[in-house]
This record gives C-alpha cells, sequence and structure tokens, in this order.
C-alpha cells in the first residue's frame, strides 16, 4: 500500500474515502467546518437530522457526496475524549484500522484520513499509519479461493511534512511490517513453521538485516548442556534449535557502549503436551505456542530498522513437543545449562522448560558480556486466560523499574499488561525429592508458577515475563487485528528498547 502525506485542503482530497475523527466540540473544527461549507451545509445538516452526535466516541456517521466533492465519501467519527487532553495514540490506531473497514465495506481504492485535529500531528499520522497497515495485513492462507479487492493508497490529510512527521511513518512502517511478519509465521502449520524452518528464517534475517545470527543444533546444544531444550525436543523427528541473533548499533552511535539488552521467546512449534498429551479439543490452537518467539523475531527486524543506539539480543528456544517412543517421560530429570537438575512432573509444561535454557544461556551473556536486562515473551499457561481475561497479559519479573517500562511500552502500543506476585511462599510446592526442582507447582496459580520456576534461571539479571498465552490470538477481528495470530508483543518489546536507548 502507497502512504501518501498531503498538503491539499480537506475539501479538495480525491479518494473513495475521507476520515475525519471528530473530538467534543468538534463540529466547529476547521476541517469539518471546510467539508461542511463545501457541502453547502448538507454534512453537519444530515448528521443533525439522522440524530448522530458526532462527537461521542464510537459513533460512525457516513456520508455520501454525490460528486460534490473529490472525496466520494465521508466518515464522521467520534474520538471523544476530554476537549483539552491530547487524544490517545491507541484511538488514532484504532480509528486508521476502522477507516480500513469501512473502506474495504464499499470497496474503496483510497482511504484518506484528516489528522488536523491532533495535537501532536506528527504523532497521530503515525498511529493513523500503524492502524492502516496492521489492518490490511492479510492472513497468508491456504485457501484455493483467495478474495481480492484491496486498499491501494493511504492519504492522510492535515500533517505537517516536517522530519518528524516522515520519522514516524517510517517507524510505524517497519512496525506494522515485522509485526505482520510474526504473524505469518505463527499462523503457518506447524508442519511448516518447524524448529528448523524458524531457523532458517533467522539465516534469512542475517542476509536481509545483517543482524548476527547464529543457530544452535542439537551438536551446539549438547555441548552447552542445554539438557531442557534438548529433553522437551527428543520426541520430535524435528530436532529442536535455539537461535540467537544480534543487533549491534552503528559503530559511534551515542549510548552504543550501554550494555546489550536480551529479548528471549518461547519457540514451541507445536505442543501436543507430549506424553502428557492434551486433549484433542483445541489441540489444533498449540501451533501457536512460538508466538512469543516470534515476537522476539519480529522485534529483531524492527529493531534493525529503526536502529536504536542500543545492543539487542534475541533467543528463540525452539522445540517441538511430541509423544513417542523417543519423548522425554514424567519423572524423567532433566539438567539445565545452569546446572541446576528438573524433576519432570508433566510434559505439557514444557515452556518453562526451554525457557530455563534460555534464559540462563542469555544471563550469562552468551559467551560475550552480560545483558543490562532481558525479558521473555511466551504463551506459558493457560491460567492466565483465566486470570486475566483476552485482552490483558500478564508480567511478572524481578525489577520494578523494568516492569513499570515494560508496561508502558505496552500501553503505548495498545498491548496492555498487568503484573502477578511472584509469591516465594509458593516455591515450596516445586521441591522435589529427587532434583534441584519440579516443574509444575500444586495446581494453583498455574501463571504465577510458571513465572517462579523461570526465575530460578535468571541469575541476578534484571528481569520480567510475558505470559502471553491468552492474547496471541484473536478468535475474532479486533480493530487493526484480523482473526488469527495478533504479533502481540513486538511493538512492545521495540518500544521498551528504544527507551532503554534513550535513557
Ligand atoms: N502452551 C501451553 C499454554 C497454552 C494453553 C497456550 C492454551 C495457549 C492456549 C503450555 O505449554 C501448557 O501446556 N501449560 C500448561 C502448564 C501446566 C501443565 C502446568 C497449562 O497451562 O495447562
Ligand atoms: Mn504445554
Ligand atoms: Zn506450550
Amino acid at each position: 500500500m502507497e502512504i501518501r502525506r498531503e498538503k491539499t485542503p480537506v475539501a479538495e482530497v480525491p479518494c473513495g474515502l475521507l476520515v475525519l475523527p471528530v473530538r467534543p466540540g468538534g463540529s466547529r473544527a476547521p476541517d469539518v467546518t471546510a467539508l461542511d461549507r463545501a457541502t453547502d451545509g448538507r454534512l453537519l445538516r444530515e448528521a443533525k437530522k439522522r440524530r448522530h452526535d458526532i462527537t461521542k466516541r464510537g459513533t460512525v456517521f457516513v456520508f455520501q457526496t454525490h460528486g460534490e466533492l473529490p472525496a466520494e465519501q465521508i466518515a464522521l467519527i467520534g474520538v471523544g475524549g476530554d476537549p483539552k487532553a491530547e487524544v490517545p495514540k491507541e484511538i488514532w490506531r484504532r480509528l486508521g484500522g476502522q477507516g480500513v473497514d469501512l473502506a474495504r465495506r464499499s470497496r474503496c481504492k483510497t482511504v484518506a484520513f484528516s489528522v488536523a485535529q491532533a495535537g501532536s500531528r506528527a504523532a497521530a499520522l503515525g498511529a493513523v499509519v500503524e492502524g492502516v497497515l496492521l489492518a490490511i495485513h492479510p492472513v497468508r492462507n491456504y485457501k484455493s479461493n483467495r478474495g481480492s479487492s484491496e486498499l491501494a493508497t493511504c492519504t492522510i490529510v492535515g500533517a505537517p511534512l516536517s522530519k518528524a512527521a516522515a520519522d514516524a511513518e517510517a517507524r510505524s512502517t517497519h512496525l506494522a511490517e515485522a509485526t505482520g511478519f510474526a504473524r505469518d509465521l505463527i499462523n503457518e502449520p506447524a508442519a511448516v513453521a518447524t524448529p528448523a524452518h524458524l531457523g532458517s528464517i533467522a539465516q534469512k534475517m542475517k542476509k536481509d538485516l545483517g543482524l548476527a545470527v547464529r543457530v544452535l543444533g542439537k551438536r551446539e546444544l549438547t555441548k552447552l548442556g542445554m539438557g531442557a531444550i534438548l529433553g522437551v525436543g527428543q520426541g520430535s523427528a524435528n530436532e529442536p534449535r535455539l537461535i540467537e541473533l544480534v543487533y549491534t548499533p552503528p559503530r559511534g552511535t551515542r549510548g552504543s557502549k550501554k550494555g546489550p539488552v536480551a529479548l528471549v521467546g518461547k519457540g514451541i512449534t507445536f505442543d501436543s503436551g507430549g506424553l502428557s498429551l492434551k486433549p484433542a479439543v483445541n489441540m489444533e490452537i498449540q501451533k501457536r505456542d512460538m508466538a512469543g518467539g516470534a515476537a522476539v523475531l519480529g522485534a529483531m527486524r524492527a529493531i534493525a530498522r529503526l536502529k536504536p543506539s542500543i545492543e539487542v539480543r534475541g533467543y528463540v528456544a525452539c522445540a517441538e513437543n511430541m509423544p513417542s517412543g523417543n519423548s522425554y517421560r514424567p519423572g524423567d530429570i532433566l539438567k539445565t545449562h545452569s546446572g541446576r537438575t528438573v524433576e519432570v512432573m508433566n510434559t505439557d509444561a514444557e515452556g518453562r522448560l526451554v525457557l530455563a535454557d534460555a534464559l540462563a544461556w542469555a544471563a550469562s551473556g552468551a559467551g560475550a558480556s552480560r545483558p543490562r536486562w532481558m525479558v521473555d515473551v511466551a504463551t506459558l499457561t493457560g491460567a492466565v486466560t483465566i486470570a486475566l481475561g483476552r485482552n490483558v497479559a500478564g508480567v511478572m519479573g524481578t525489577d520494578g523499574t523494568l516492569i513499570e517500562n515494560l508496561m508502558e511500552a505496552g500501553h503505548e502500543a495498545g498491548e496492555p499488561m498487568w503484573e502477578l506476585p511472584l509469591v516465594d511462599e509458593y516455591m515450596s510446592a516445586m521441591d522435589s525429592l529427587v532434583a534441584d526442582l519440579k516443574n509444575t507447582g500444586d495446581g494453583t496459580a498455574g501463571s504465577i508458577f510458571g513465572g517462579l520456576f523461570l526465575r530460578e534461571f535468571v541469575g541476578d539479571v534484571p528481569w520480567a515475563h510475558i505470559d502471553i498465552a491468552a492474547v496471541a490470538y484473536a478468535d475474532k477481528a479486533q480493530p487493526y487485528v484480523p482473526r488469527g495470530a495478533v504479533g502481540w508483543g513486538v511493538r512492545t518489546l521495540v518500544g521498551l528498547v528504544e527507551r532503554s536507548a534513550k535513557r
């Protein structure tokens, strides 16, 4: 899709659909007034006649211009809120998604948005573009009949032609591309998106984006003593991998000596549960158990393009959790990279096992210097859906400042999180008779036990864990998110890295 920034007055923009956000008192806003005048007052008269309170959040009034204007239709969309406060980014992003929906429904090829009413027009422009690009990303599918009719152009009117606006647009373009990339990987069947496939996707990022990439296979994992990743993966014909990607800021950038930060993703390409087999109903959704890993790959992609002034390392622990004659068993004891041993109580609590190795490896600096902080992203527990529902991810960790920054970055990205406590008293439920630790708790507080288990492997590196099991996938379309994989976390992780680079 082509994005255009236009200086043209709002009444002179040719397009299939022109979207105008309306704030409280906004019927007197310059862009609304201009369009009302251009239609001889018909626009606001008709809105009134149909009893549309166009300033109320969520109100949509679609107006046919019948050739009076170069725009074929105008949609007035109420954005509500305090007239004196800035309209939040998320509202602009949703406006972008809504515009795409409306335009598609009336088969428009071009959609335009006015951001003339925004306080920071560059920021509004960025958010609208982000919403539009996230909304149009098609689910790549295997249907023999593909739909066509796509939007070709998105025009933003009333935005400055400044460097800030160009930067905001470029940032949104990279973020949306990286999110779409993550979504595509998650939506792919597990027969395609195997650990080896994820490894070769990462290798391709080396070529295309100049990241340093290493893919560790069975031999290297054995040498490094990654008994947990190997244990989880041993039942599958698709062997496990540990992917490492390193972004180094351009030489001479301020802050480039600021010690690395690490992003770690759960990359279970299919989670059947293993010998502790999951029920058949809904098992197909477990192809998305690599959504955390996809978020890390997507974030690294955007980071390579946005070039923040801080070293970033990405790790994705990939394995397929399958039942077979070679599978790891309940009662088996795995020796992790950290040297600590784990008694497997349930082979379906595999995510924390592969992450134990990846986190310990990341915390050690992976053969180089130790990270300033690390964040892992994982579809770790079904219990997080019970605790927080489908719109909020769970977050836990050892460092208040990191969690605060992470939650703020999530809020900015429209990816909200809520902190769950790591209750020390619960640790004793993971005591094992024969090993250092069991991989399950006592059947209560499933998500917290996941976090408590992971904490055992992070050493003293400030760390946070995001449980995205409930938010990684949209069962029905949301504003700017089509049904299917969300690509949750890509934009939050990038935002967090950018914050860290600035401080
Ligand atoms: N991948 C699942 C979590 C999951 C469940 C993600 C549903 C998406 C939808 C994870 O590996 C898992 O099986 N967790 C178990 C842990 C339990 C065995 C301690 C769970 O949540 O039941
Ligand atoms: Mn599982
Ligand atoms: Zn899993």
